[in-house]
């Protein structure tokens, strides 16, 4: 039987007992900020278990793509691990039905529908679970010899992520021979070797797992089963492993072909590994994600560099793994039809990084070797070692981890974390530590009544009730204030008190629903209860909502422009400028940010609405709002909507009702500043007009300097001009090495028998004495040059030696920089023949030199 024909099976089966067949959801979690990864079938319902949501349907069946790291150490090396994954799956909520018709319709497919045979199957469950035992022993039949209780660790399941439904499971598996057994006399279900194989995981959610790790009992119990599809059809398929199956095989062919291997003992499990991270690769690329050195990003980059120095291994070196693209794409084109369309894409992004590796590998592994030689006695790796390897050479954990263990090394790994999260620390912005300043401050409910404009232009009153750092800083019942949030920075203004005095409001911040006032304040002492007025300085609040409505304007224009794959990556928004961070893996040509530009700017006189909605997250995300990257929202969500659909995205900042209002778009800068995410900066409203007539007139000024008409021939003019620099530079070195300048000191030498010895000093760079010293070696055939340079900067100095002062005298200008270094201070080096450094006081020097010359008489 085919993956494909297995997995109508599957629909066809759940659909006759009444489930509605759902689609797979994402692999990356769209509400639960605990996972990186969709890790198991039953996330995209784990509201409905918790109660949270009300559930469309009571039963629900799935072939859910999902992405593991937990069996990373085995990928490759077993028959039936992966990280990248399908599971099927049938769910029931609200208590529908419960572990009775759970077996019953697992035992009914794996033996009617699917035909596994009765006498290979076992099962196990829970130790505590009599309520299972019965049912596979009195009302299925199992004999009860092949019924095995386990432990918590086997048979309890769940939460997936921080917190959620959990409860004990029982477990299918297949005997698949002896042979495949480790042989050990007490070998039976839930022994680690490959001889029985759990196929189908029934979990009884019963219980509800809070972050703390309490339990209580869920209000209804539930059903969530999985199965790997990839297992069930090696066992439908009488293959060696999962790798042999039809959904794996095609990839792991062409990785045989490509690197020219043999599908042999030896090699088996390097193969093995490389189809699973490209596969894997493939599936999370496409999701958009981007090789980085956090979180999916590094989880990417991981796999990938394994599986380079995987195909390393067995003897190939360049980039490959976007060769192969399609192997897998082929396999799943029918199943996953985004798949195709990303390809190019992926294939791209692959490439890029591939050559970025393999151009740090050696190095790194060259580092790898030296670390591992300078710690034999102790064969620990130290975690700043492995830190070091991973940060500046780019060698990731595992693989420092694994070739370590070749050599019978540990490694450090907490020290490295502590490195890492050291790392971090270092690196963060200044944002949170503004943030954790006001941890004093309790949280109260502020009623931010910041969007309405009146408020804005008649200032807005409210009651004081908290006070904080002797009247600095204040919490009122309402503000207008927006505390800085999402990238937003916080509003200023004033507030005036019932007296009518006037205190500066000067930034504004939030915890949780809290409106942080921080005032310039140095006379009022305010009590709780006390009535002010506040005004928000409309002009920069202004100033702030161009740029932030325009942050999402050129979101959108980035996607549109350069691919889906474009996701924000962080974003800061100010009266002066907008900074938009975001994921893409290769540098942005200039006529192409030229493009962007332009289109910004195309929106912006479209005239286009900007309205503010609020509707269910999941329509809010049917409608292409981007919810990805781990956050948590609301059900309810507070949109932005530019151009009736043009852009929508989840916001809780202060916007422009109408594109136009921009006034006009200018980006300042583009670069990259971190692997794979790239950064603009931009301005809008006046500023960036009068940035643009600030550089029209400077076009304009460089255009009469250099005598060009129209700005086309101003690049034309420049470049002559920068050639001509260049063709001037080069003569004038010639004529400096020429006999013009030499005649000023080829012949002040002294005579030392036969040598001419040069002692001489320059107010010159080091480079042009350098350049004298070359004259020197043209023109005399035995000497001895020692030359100091000397600038307002710094003291230099080389010495030359040549012909019969090297060969009869054995003179070395190595060893004479030494002595003179030695004197004088500094630092210098080179050979017998030329030798160069700095010294720091060229008086001692002088005396150094005379002392030497003496010695060579
Ligand atoms: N959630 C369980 C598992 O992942 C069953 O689907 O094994």
């Amino acid at each position: 039987m085919t993956h494909l024909e297995l997995r109508e099976k599957f629909k066809e089966f759940f659909k006759s007992k009444n489930h509605f067949i759902e689609k797979s959801s994402s692999l990356i979690p769209i509400d639960d900020p605990s996972l990186l990864f969709t890790t198991a079938g039953m996330l995209q319902f784990k509201p409905y278990y918790a109660g949270i949501k009300k559930a469309p349907y009571t039963r629900a069946a799935s072939i859910q793509k999902c992405f593991r790291l937990s069996d990373l150490e085995n990928i490759g090396k077993t028959a039936r691990h992966h990280t990248f994954f399908e599971m099927f799956g049938n769910f029931c909520f609200m208590g529908d039905y419960f572990k009775k018709e759970a077996i019953e319709f697992a035992w009914e497919f794996s033996t009617q529908v699917i035909k596994l045979p009765i006498e290979r199957i076992y099962v196990s469950i829970y130790e505590k679970d009599d309520d299972a035992f019965k049912i596979w022993n009195e009302h299925i039949g199992i004999p009860k010899e092949k019924i095995v209780r386990l432990g918590k660790k086997d048979n309890f399941w769940g939460p997936a992520g921080d917190s959620g439904a959990c409860g004990p499971c029982s477990e299918l598996y297949i005997d698949m021979g002896e042979e495949k057994g480790c042989g050990k006399p007490d070998c039976f279900v839930g022994c680690d070797c490959e001889r029985y194989l759990e196929f189908w995981n029934l979990v009884f959610n019963e219980f509800f797992q809070d972050v703390e790790g309490n339990l209580s009992p869920l209000k209804n119990v539930g059903i969530d089963t999985g199965m790997g599809l990839e297992r069930l059809c090696y066992i439908i398929q009488g293959v060696e492993s999962n790798y042999q199956t039809d959904v794996m095989k095609p990839i792991v062919d062409a990785i045989i072909k490509k690197l020219n291997v043999k599908y042999e003992d030896k090699n088996k499990t390097k193969i093995n590994l490389i189809a699973d991270h490209l596969r894997a690769l493939v599936f999370v690329l496409a999701e958009g994600c981007v090789p980085s050195n956090e979180g999916r990003g590094y989880v990417l980059r991981r796999l990938l560099r394994r599986a380079l120095k995987t195909a390393n291994d067995l003897g190939h070196k360049g980039a490959f793994l976007n060769e192969l693209t399609g192997a897998v794409i082929n396999v799943y084109k029918d199943i996953y039809d985004y798949l195709p369309k990303e390809e190019e894409n992926i294939k791209r992004i692959l490439k890029e990084e591939e050559n970025k590796f393999i151009s740090t590998i050696s190095a790194g592994m060259n580092k790898l070797y030296s670390v591992i030689e300078e710690n034999k006695e102790s064969k620990v790796i130290s975690g700043k070692d492995a830190f070091m390897l991973f940060d500046t050479y780019g060698l990731p954990l595992d693989i420092t981890e694994e070739e370590a263990a070749d050599h019978g090394f540990t490694v450090d790994k907490a020290g490295f974390e502590e490195a890492m999260e050291e790392q971090k620390k270092r690196s963060r912005g200044t944002g949170e530590d503004k943030k954790s300043k006001f941890g004093y401050v309790e949280n109260y409910e502020t009623k931010y009544v910041g969007e309405e404009k009146d408020n804005l232009v008649n200032g807005v009153k409210a009651k004081i009730i908290a006070v904080y750092k002797e009247n600095i800083v204040i919490v009122t019942d309402v503000s207008p204030f927006y505390g800085e949030m999402g990238g937003q920075v916080g509003d200023n203004g004033h507030l005036e008190t019932s007296s009518k005095e006037t205190i500066k409001v000067i930034d504004t911040q939030k915890k949780e629903n809290t409106i942080i006032h921080i005032l310039d304040n140095n006379n009022h002492a305010f009590n709780a209860g006390e009535e002010v007025t506040l005004f928000v300085n409309a002009d920069r609040r202004n100033a702030i909502r161009k740029n932030h409505t325009a942050t999402h304007i050129l979101q959108r224009v980035l996607e549109l422009t350069l691919g889906s794959h474009v996701n924000q990556a962080g974003s800061f928004v100010c009266e002066d400028y907008l900074r938009f961070d975001f994921t893409h893996p290769d540098s942005i040509p200039e006529e192409t940010l030229i493009n962007v530009e332009n289109q910004v700017n195309e929106v912006v006189f479209k005239s286009m609405p900007a309205v503010i909605k609020y509707m269910p997250k999941e329509e809010a995300i049917a409608a292409g709002a981007k919810a990805l990257f781990g956050e948590k929202y609301p059900d309810t969500v507070r949109i932005l909507d530019i151009g009736n659909g043009f852009s929508v995205e989840l916001c809780g900042g202060s916007h422009l009702t109408n594109t136009s209002e921009v006034g006009y778009f200018h980006i300042v800068s583009e670069g990259s500043v971190a692997s794979g995410v790239r950064r603009i900066e931009a301005i809008t409203g006046l500023k960036a007009a009068k940035e643009a007539t600030v550089l029209f007139n400077k076009v304009k000024n460089l255009s009469s300097i250099l005598n060009a008409n129209k700005i086309d021939e101003l690049t034309v003019k420049a470049e002559n001009l920068q050639n001509e620099v260049k063709k001037l530079q080069k003569e004038i070195k010639q004529l400096k090495t020429s006999g013009a300048s030499a005649n000023s000191f080829i012949d002040k030498f002294e005579d030392l028998n036969g040598i001419r010895f040069y002692n001489l000093e320059f107010n010159e760079d080091i480079k042009e004495v350098r350049l004298y010293a070359d004259t020197i070696k043209e023109r005399v055939k035995d000497s001895i040059a020692i030359m100091i340079s000397k600038t307002d900067t710094s003291n230099s100095i080389l010495v030359q030696i040549t012909g019969n002062a090297l060969k009869e005298k054995k003179l070395s200008a190595n060893n004479i920089i030494k002595d003179i270094i030695a004197v004088s201070g500094g630092r210098g080096g080179g050979k017998d023949t030329f030798a160069q450094g700095s010294i720091e006081n060229t008086e001692k020097a002088k005396e150094e030199i005379n002392k030497l010359k003496s010695k060579w008489l």
